[in-house]
């Protein structure tokens, strides 16, 4: 099984999340920098908006044990030109096992979109995930995050339809339709 920490593109590079204090600090900073941005689309930038370094470091140790245990694989993500960081995409093994499927999750720095940046990262994870044996990668998104929406259909990703009331959008305080993309090993 290849687990490599650090995937190449042309413009990103991934990096396995450091589990350090440092790390927890600049990456809590980066995402309060970007809380408009991001809250509409990920509950834990929602509950982080009262989170502490502490909290973030709890966050970063999880990240370390569950890939420890094979589950969840998070990477940030860096410009290759300047190495900054850019952003995070993770990927979630889903359950049973032996379906051998998983779940990408990502997001940008504000700055960091209209770029193509998160089109090359989920490339890149997508074939270390199918590198790692699973045959169905899923991408879902809020029916209106027509970004993320582009993003899944750009790489080539099948629309399979709408799961109604398939998620619980923290800053809205309500249950709100997900778009379910999927991709097949080989396609
Ligand atoms: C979803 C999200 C990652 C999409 O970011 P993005 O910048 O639109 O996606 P990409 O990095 O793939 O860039 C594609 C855009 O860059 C443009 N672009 C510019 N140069 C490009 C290049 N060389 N190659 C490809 N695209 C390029 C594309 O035209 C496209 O712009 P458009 O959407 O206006 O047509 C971003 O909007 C985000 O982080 N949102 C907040 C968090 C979020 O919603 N996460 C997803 C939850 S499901």
């Amino acid at each position: 099984m290849d687990l490599s920490e650090q995937l190449v593109g042309s413009k990103v590079i991934l990096k396995k999340y450091p589990t350090t204090f440092e790390w927890a600090e600049e990456l809590l900073s980066i995402t309060k920098k970007n809380y408009s941005h991001l809250v509409p689309w990920m509950n834990w930038a929602f509950f982080l908006k009262e989170g502490s370094v502490e909290d973030e470091y709890e966050f970063l140790k999880m990240c370390a044990d569950d890939w420890e245990a094979k589950s969840h694989f998070e990477f940030g993500i860096y410009s290759i030109e300047t190495g900054e960081f850019l952003g995070g995409i993770g990927l979630i093994k889903l359950a049973p096992s032996c379906d051998k499927k998983a779940e990408i999750g990502y997001w940008l720095t504000k700055k960091a979109c209209g770029k193509g940046y998160m089109q090359e990262a989920v490339s890149l994870i997508e074939g270390f995930a199918f590198d790692l044996g699973y045959n169905r990668i899923v991408i879902r998104n809020e029916v209106t995050n027509l970004s993320s929406k582009k993003v899944a259909l750009s790489l080539g990703y099948q629309f399979e339809g709408v799961e109604r009331k398939g998620h619980f959008c923290a800053s809205e305080n309500e249950f709100v339709d997900i778009n379910v993309f999927s991709k097949l090993k080989g396609e």
